[in-house]
């Protein structure tokens, strides 16, 4: 199996590791065949993503997932933050090989999720959020 270099550069040095002891928002999600589990944090000040940190517990394609994404939104609007997809974060390691594309749907579903949080948390309601619940298998 071949990996980008960009993936294995985010692999062997993630950014944005770890957790945000007061934060706005926290998101996790799993994966229910690979067991790989993601947990992402976010500090949110007047509708921008000022900051941004995840924990992986997961596949080297996951971890680089969570960082490229980490990346992808931090200084981000909420709304912009949404827009970025799981395709967008594999576009941005020059791809994923198609048994690992649900490694970055991981991330974009952590993201969501921490979103969610937040918003259930401060009561800013985020009208793209309404509906989502995150999957328990995306196999
Ligand atoms: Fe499941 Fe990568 S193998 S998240």
């Amino acid at each position: 199996m071949m990996y980008s270099e960009k993936v294995m550069d985010h692999f062997t040095n993630p950014r944005n590791v770890g957790e945000i002891k007061d934060a706005d928002g926290i998101g996790e999600v799993g994966n229910a065949k690979c067991g790989d589990i993601m947990r992402m944090y976010l500090k949110i000040d007047d509708d921008k993503i000022i900051d941004i940190k995840f924990k992986t517990f997961g596949c080297g394609s996951a971890i680089a997932s969570s960082s490229m994404a980490t990346e992808l939104i931090k200084g981000k609007t909420i709304e912009d933050a949404l827009k970025i997809t799981n395709k967008a974060v594999a576009e941005a390691l020059d791809g994923l090989p198609p048994v690992k594309m649900h490694c970055s749907v991981l991330a974009e579903e952590a993201i969501k999720a921490a979103l969610k949080d937040y918003s259930e948390k401060s009561g800013v309601e985020i009208e793209a959020l309404k509906d989502f619940e995150p999957k328990e298998d995306h196999h």
